[in-house]
């Protein structure tokens, strides 16, 4: 393909991500499904360019107002000579076959004004963050603001979770080093693998026979911090495909109960499917209707209850870089009422002293801090649980922060910003308390 039909290309797959349609590399798997007749070197090549222009959207944003079309957003970029491998606005646009409509008149003056004074584009345009967030991720990470956005818009590498019931770490990363793919171990989660690149992952016995998965450090952690052992009853509140689950199953060795529970059917049938090939045969999958009745014998008898809230994806940048413009204020309040409620339903499922344990892949305070202290000013029979002594069990490395919840970072912790906390029952209260 011709750049400019490249480019032409990238901008009907940004059109179908701006619509609402996400995460991004779903969306351009489904394109190359479509498009069959796409080599490798231009996948990669529209794939480079879908990913450069949304990391800039803010950029896009500042210089074209965040609603705009793809089109738009593109001749920004160009204009301002920010998308580096593509020829300049005039050769683009010049209306060659497969490439985009040359460019109106209209375009052209515009083009040639942002050309003529590209100006600096304020914090949050840099950071890819709508300007109503800023003060939200300042509160956040304070000095790091500017390391901390540029890290959460980086690509991410592909992090594996191997299998306990199936295989060691050591045993799995020869295999791969076998097949010419070089894997580190992760640092903090035992049995983590990190691969430099992209890799087609169908292809290798060791995903296809459930060996390995596809799980980001961070979310390895925090299953790992949930501290589920073998002969437990654990219930995972909103299990989705099923990622937490999978390295729950394994650290309970198969032995216990794990129910899974979402309410969304489809995602938690891959969860069914995916617990059936990693050899979990201890889970049961049950889509959660309104009334909550699947839950209504598991009440007052559970050792640990997992909730891996839906909440903002904020921690997900590094591969959904539009995450922080699909939230508005009030989707955000939204969330951290469901959040808070999802808390209250999972409080009722824990024995005495059983443990409930709060997850979220969000950076932002209104989700995570606010919500837990929330609901233990709501619970008092319920206390928080430091997670260092989980963190010297099941982790490796010293625990980062002060032992009591646990954010990751992608800047400083290298995985997708994560939120933690844990929260103990008490001893004495009754089920219904
Ligand atoms: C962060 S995702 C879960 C990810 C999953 N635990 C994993 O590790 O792969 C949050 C899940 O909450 C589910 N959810 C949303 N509202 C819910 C509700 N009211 N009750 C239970 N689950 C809900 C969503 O369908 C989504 O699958």
């Amino acid at each position: 393909m011709r750049p400019a039909a490249r480019l032409q290309a990238a901008i009907e797959i940004i059109d179908r991500i701006r619509q609402g349609l996400f995460p991004p590399d779903r969306i351009l798997a489904q394109t190359w499904r479509e498009r069959r007749y796409a080599g490798a070197k231009d996948r990669v090549a529209i794939a480079g360019l879908v990913y450069a222009v949304l990391r800039q959207w803010g950029v896009v944003a500042a210089l074209a107002g965040p609603g705009c079309a793809a089109r738009r957003a593109c001749l920004a970029l160009l204009a301002t000579r920010r998308l580096p491998d593509v020829p300049d606005p005039a050769a683009a646009f010049a209306g060659e076959a497969y490439g985009p409509a040359a460019l109106s008149a209209a375009e052209a003056a515009w083009v040639a004004e942002l050309g003529a004074e590209p100006g600096s584009p304020p914090a949050w345009a840099v950071a890819n963050l709508p300007a109503w967030l800023e003060a939200a991720y300042r509160q956040r990470f304070g000095e790091a603001f500017a390391l901390e956005t540029a890290a959460l818009n980086r690509p991410a590498p592909l992090d594996l979770r191997v299998n306990g019931l199936r295989a060691t770490r050591e045993a799995v990363a020869a295999e791969l080093a076998a097949a010419g793919i070089v894997a580190s171990p992760t640092t903090y989660a035992p049995l983590g693998l990190r691969l430099p690149g992209p890799v087609r992952l169908q292809h290798l016995p060791a995903y296809r026979q459930g060996r390995v998965e596809v799980q980001d450090e961070g979310s390895q952690v925090a299953a790992a911090l949930v501290g589920a052992a073998a002969g437990e009853t654990v219930v995972d509140l909103c299990a989705g495909a099923g990622g937490k689950s999978l390295a729950m199953a394994a650290a309970m060795a198969d032995r216990g109960q794990l129910h899974c529970f979402d309410t969304d059917a489809t995602r938690l049938a891959e969860a069914a499917g995916r617990l059936a090939r990693a050899g979990a045969t201890l889970a049961r999958c049950r889509p959660l209707s309104g009334d909550h009745r699947e839950l209504a014998a598991l009440r007052g008898r559970c050792d640990r209850v997992l909730v891996d809230a839906p909440c903002s994806g904020t921690g997900t940048g590094r591969r959904d870089p539009l995450v922080a413009w699909r939230l508005t204020p009030a989707g955000l309040t939204d969330l951290a009422a469901l959040q808070g409620r999802l808390l209250d339903l999972a409080a009722e499922l824990l024995r005495p002293g059983g443990q409930l344990v709060y997850v979220t892949c969000s950076v932002l305070e209104a989700e995570n801090e606010a919500v837990v202290g929330e609901f233990l000013e709501q619970n008092r029979h319920f206390a928080p649980r430091p997670l260092a002594g989980a963190w010297q069990r099941h982790l490796h490395g010293e625990m980062p922060g002060s032992g009591r919840t646990l954010l990751l970072t992608p800047h400083r912790h290298g995985t997708d910003g994560f939120f933690v906390a844990a929260m103990g029952r008490d001893n004495a209260s009754s089920p219904t308390a």
